[in-house]
């Protein structure tokens, strides 16, 4: 049956993938949970007949660990499921939401759903944000701004200082902290003084649990409360709750991958900047983004070849107003990265040959 609203392109298709290959297309944390996380998700196993509980617990280890108080924070199904939530409490028909552009496709998804008017704000050629226009466009009567930081897909981070100079116009400022834990920047220590700012986290890329979808936002007790009115109950499921807990109690594992992500995404980027035709962006995330407009194919062309290959890569194309054509690679184990830099290599030496 055809709806009647207005909704916007399906922007990415998966292909199914084959059994071995290499998945370095989400972003995701190649390595799998520690086995507390394995045996608390067998435990809460036995007992989902049951619906899950109010995540209590897990609001005060998330506290315990951001050092704000429980009544700060609100968790989902994934940090997806927050950007719905927030977009579903403060767009209203044609109400105005901002995001900068490139970024994370879901808060303009999410904003046109609901009938909002989005307006892009482009970000530098080389990727960083240019302050004087998004402080125009915020200057416009924007009623709701979603910036990620660090940028997907860019990787590129932006100075907390920039995100506050922004804060001070007082629109409600969403910012994505999806990859804080690979890039140490966060604009958390505002919350005390801006109480438009929410603060969006995610077990999904340094813990590791995007199977399980478990995000968080920590904002205003007031801005929390508000989020409650629009939030389905029982939305965050026993076996995330109980999972995300367990990877909070196995920390010290979660800090030592992330150090050898972020080794292995540095060796990544200097192997890349070797190849010829091919212009990493430098990056403080989990993944790489890679300019191949001068290879001599397409990214698309490159993403098949790869993807026939065994290593599945996320390809973007053009960004609308930006030179260059471009493939992501999440980073992986270093025997992935390396399968990964191999099949480039193949699939350019085809080329140039
Ligand atoms: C910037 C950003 N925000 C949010 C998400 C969604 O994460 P989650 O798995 O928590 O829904 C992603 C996932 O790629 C992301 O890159």
């Amino acid at each position: 049956m055809k709806t009647r609203k207005k909704l916007p392109e399906t922007v990415y298709k998966e292909r199914p993938l084959i059994a071995g290959m290499v998945k370095l297309d989400a972003n995701e944390n190649p390595y799998p949970p520690p086995e507390e996380v394995v045996e608390a998700i067998c435990r809460a196993a036995r007992l989902v007949n049951r619906y899950p509980p109010e995540p209590r617990r897990l609001r005060e280890a998330i506290a315990h660990l951001t050092g704000v108080e429980a009544e700060n924070v609100l968790v989902g199904s994934g940090s997806d499921e927050l950007i719905d939530l927030i977009v579903k409490a403060y767009v209203d028909k044609g109400a105005k939401t901002a995001t900068i552009y490139p970024t994370f496709p879901m808060y303009e998804r999410f904003a046109v759903v609901a009938g909002g008017v989005v307006e892009r704000i482009p970000l530098n050629p080389d990727f960083t944000l240019d302050l004087d226009k998004a402080l125009e466009v915020l200057s416009d009567s924007v009623d709701v701004f979603f910036i990620s930081n660090p940028n997907n897909p860019t990787g590129v981070g932006f100075p907390v200082g920039q995100v506050e100079k922004l804060l001070r116009l007082g629109v409600l400022t969403v910012v994505d902290e999806a990859y804080y834990e690979f890039s140490g920047r966060t604009a958390l220590n505002l919350l005390g003084m801006y109480d438009n700012l929410v603060v969006l986290r995610t077990f999904s890329k340094a813990y590791g649990l995007a199977g399980l979808r478990v995000g968080y936002c920590i904002a205003s007790e007031e801005m929390i409360q508000t989020l409650l009115k629009v939030k389905p109950p029982y939305n965050v499921n026993l076996l995330a709750q109980e999972a995300a807990l367990a990877v909070l109690r196995n920390r010290d594992l979660v800090l030592q991958r992330i150090s050898a992500i972020k080794e292995a995404r540095n060796r990544l980027y200097e192997a890349l900047k070797r190849l010829n035709g091919v212009k990493p962006y430098p990056s403080e995330t989990n993944f790489i983004l890679v300019d191949v407009s001068e290879t001599g194919l397409t990214s698309e062309e490159i993403a098949d070849r790869l993807f026939k290959l065994g290593v599945s890569v996320r390809r973007f194309g053009r960004f609308e107003g930006f030179q260059g054509d471009f493939i992501r690679v999440t980073v992986g184990t270093p025997e992935e990265n390396d399968r990964f830099l191999e099949s480039l290599k193949a699939v350019l030496e085809e080329v140039s040959s």
